[in-house]
């Protein structure tokens, strides 16, 4: 239901977005990261008909920090080696998409990043007045549990992360297979969720169910509960 809802919500922006003839973005306006994790900053844009026509063939989308390249679709520039093999441009331009990805954040990766387009031969556009700016913790935060008695035992332990490319794996103090499956929340944020059912041993009582969350990049925490 709530994933339904912000389908239509972001179908609307990209119509919205698509049929207006000018230099438009849709980007969010901070997103929240953890250090040595990774982060897709979600993007579309749309430029005037009037500089789009007749030659759009030769777009260059750049994401920028103050005057420094982060990311680009021209492979043939030269990053920074601070984004060098860090950053990668997902978007395609033609579709109007300039989603981009940063991985292995750092706490210095504050932004503000803006996209840049240049379209051959002349006409550059910089959407510097829709940045984006990051704010990264270096604590990962421990998962959200609930443990409920259906025929058997259900667990779920689910986060929440700005990088749907590289969702956390999760682990559990058991030896059953949990399933995971991720869904949108917001623009920029997504929930991954770890599923377990399990039997308890009878006349077991007291044990203690964990849940480990692992982010991209090695950071982990856990989450314990009783089993009632
Ligand atoms: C933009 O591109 C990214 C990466 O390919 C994709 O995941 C996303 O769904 C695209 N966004 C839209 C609005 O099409
Ligand atoms: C389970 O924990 C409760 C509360 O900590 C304690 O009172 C009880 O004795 C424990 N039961 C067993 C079998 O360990
Ligand atoms: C579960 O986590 C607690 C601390 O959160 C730890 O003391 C305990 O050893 C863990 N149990 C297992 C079986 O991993």
């Amino acid at each position: 239901m709530e994933l339904k809802l912000c389908f239509s919500f972001l179908l609307l922006h990209v119509i919205h977005v698509q049929s207006s003839r000018q230099w438009l973005i849709n980007v969010p306006r901070k997103i929240y990261a953890l250090e040595t994790s990774c982060l897709v900053i979600p993007c579309i844009y749309s430029i005037p008909w009037r500089v789009s026509t007749p030659n759009l063939r030769k777009r260059t989308g750049l994401w920028k920090i103050g005057k420094k390249i982060v990311a680009t679709t021209n492979y043939n520039w030269q990053l920074p080696k601070e984004y060098k093999y860090r950053s990668d441009f997902l978007g395609d331009l033609h579709s109007l998409n300039c989603t981009m990805m940063l991985e292995d954040v750092r706490r210095t990766d504050v932004g503000p990043f803006y996209f840049r387009i240049e379209i051959d031969p002349v006409k550059s556009y910089s959407f510097k007045k829709n940045s984006v700016h990051i704010d990264v913790t270096s604590n990962p935060t421990p998962p959200s549990m609930s443990v409920q008695r259906m025929d058997g035992m259900v667990a779920s332990c689910f986060v929440t992360h700005p990088c749907p490319t590289n969702p956390p794996k999760f682990a559990w103090n058991r030896p059953e297979r949990a399933t995971r499956r991720s869904n949108r929340v917001n623009m920029w944020l997504w929930k991954t969720t770890s599923i377990l059912y399990f039997s308890p041993k009878p006349g077991a009582f007291n044990q203690t169910l964990n849940c480990t969350v692992h982010y991209s990049g090695g950071k982990q925490a856990t989450s314990s509960m009783i089993i009632p």
